[in-house]
């Protein structure tokens, strides 16, 4: 981070304008607006500083400027010289103003142009009318302290509130029904047991992750996380969230799952919100049936949040279509990685279904796995393709006929999670037609090159 970010008091505060024209206006009624009583020169002389809490400078002469820069940098006082940063201290953020609430967004100089397209985005996601919701939970903070010390029961009525019709009155601008309807909560507030939410994190790059997902992370007291989940998706948590990592690497748990079973349930005894993040889907090869079931049995409540599988977002990545009309009409989830290392597949079976398998934990045994399926009649050219990292940014793809896929993958993996997918529609690959004969070159690759 360039730039620290603060928000500064200045009512009753001085500050200095120099310059004149649009911006040097626009920057005094700003500052104005924050409550400081604005100075406006057109040019400078070093006595202009006295008292001021802060100096920005824009459309008065350059030597002036620089004066101006120099003189305050060498009192400590905070300066801008509006598109120079060269000569500031801070720089100043673009604003949605929905005061009491404020939201700055910086690229520390680097992208303005993207830091102003972010802010129209959240203006239009933020009505105006927040201001007053703001407003409202400011007036009735005081109150909520005194009544419900303890602040996760605080912030989880809170979180109810703004859920709830209390929020939508005031949104409504009907305060005074809102104040009786916060009493009414109030009055009913019990200690509530915590909850657990088991949320897919899908397959690691944050953006794939669902809005419901991404508003839990907000709001959790915890976050119980595995391996497979990466900072960015981790950095969308409350900053002051605890985040407990339990390990799961094939081969490598670092907490058995009955003692992340225990863990969950203690937590929630204690009364937090605890967000259970697991890579892809819960409920996909991720263990998340056994951990609702514990959650069930212990009377505590659950809920799912799905995630985008690992399945879904290699195809989606590879432009490969797991299911075609006329290349699979199924698809296929399986897994290699058996208990004690033994694969447990019905071959006959998949085979004669002709779809496409998506097989997650499926490298180790590959050689195991390509055995199988030709002992039970698959055509070793039968297209297949390895997705390692699927839908993050390191994503890398090895395509090859699975007799050949097979031979290939222990040189080429580098030991990150990857999805094996065979059948057919492998070999529709990016095809825009969806026609014509298998053709994998037009196939654009990431990080690696195709290979046939
Ligand atoms: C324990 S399973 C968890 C699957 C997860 N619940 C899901 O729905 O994707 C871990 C396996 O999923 C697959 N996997 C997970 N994320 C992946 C990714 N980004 N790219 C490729 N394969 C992935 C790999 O086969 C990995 O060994």
């Amino acid at each position: 981070m360039r730039h620290f970010p603060i928000f500064l008091d200045l009512v009753g505060r001085k500050a200095l304008v120099l310059g004149e024209g649009e911006m040097a206006e626009r920057k005094a009624q700003a500052l104005a607006g924050a409550g400081a009583t604005v100075t406006r020169l057109a040019r400078f002389a070093p006595g202009d500083l006295a008292g001021m809490a802060i100096a920005i400078g824009a459309g008065a002469p350059e030597a002036d400027l620089r004066a101006l820069a120099e003189a305050a940098q060498g009192l400590g006082i905070p300066v801008n010289i509006v598109d120079r940063p060269a000569l500031s201290s801070f720089i100043m953020p673009a604003l949605v103003d929905r005061d009491p609430l404020t939201i700055a967004i910086a690229s520390g100089g680097a992208a303005p142009v993207l830091a102003r397209q972010i802010r129209a985005r959240i203006e239009a996601l933020i009505p105006p009318t927040y201001g007053r919701l703001a407003a409202f939970l400011g007036r009735a903070q005081r109150e909520l302290r005194r009544r419900i010390p303890d602040l996760p029961r605080r912030r989880r009525l809170i979180e109810r509130l703004l859920g709830g019709p209390v929020a939508a009155l005031i949104l409504a601008g009907r305060e005074a029904e809102a104040d009786r309807a916060l009493a009414a909560e109030l009055d009913a507030d019990a200690p509530s047991p915590g909850m657990v939410f088991l949320v897919g994190a899908g397959p690691g790059a944050a953006d794939l992750i669902t809005l419901r997902a991404q508003r839990l992370l907000g709001e959790a007291d915890v976050i119980v996380h595995d391996r497979l989940i990466g900072d960015d998706v981790l950095d969308l948590a409350r900053r002051d969230a605890a985040r407990i990592f339990v390990g799961k690497a094939r081969a490598h748990h670092c907490l058995p799952q009955p003692e992340i079973n225990a863990l969950l349930i203690r937590l929630a005894r204690e009364g937090k919100k605890v967000v259970r993040l697991k890579g892809g889907d819960p409920f996909v090869f991720g263990r998340g049936g056994e951990e609702a079931e514990a959650l069930a049995e212990a009377g505590i409540a659950c809920e799912i949040v799905p995630g985008v599988t690992a399945a879904l977002a290699c195809a989606a990545a590879a432009g490969i279509p797991l299911t075609h009309r006329d290349a699979a009409r199924s698809v296929t989830l399986l897994t290699g990685h058996g208990k004690e290392g033994a694969i447990d597949l019905d071959f006959p079976t998949l085979v004669r279904l002709g779809g496409t398998l998506a097989i997650y934990m499926g490298i180790t045994a590959l050689p195991r796995l390509a055995a199988g399926f030709a002992a039970a009649g698959l055509a070793p050219e039968t297209p297949a393709a390895l997705i390692e990292r699927g839908g993050t940014p390191a994503e890398r793809r090895l395509f090859a006929p699975l007799a050949a896929l097979a031979t290939r993958a222990p040189a080429w993996s580098s030991g990150g999670p990857a999805l094996l997918l065979i059948g057919p529609a492998i070999a529709r690959a990016g095809r825009p037609d969806g026609d014509a004969r298998v053709n994998l070159t037009n196939v654009i690759p990431r990080n690696h090159p195709i290979s046939l």
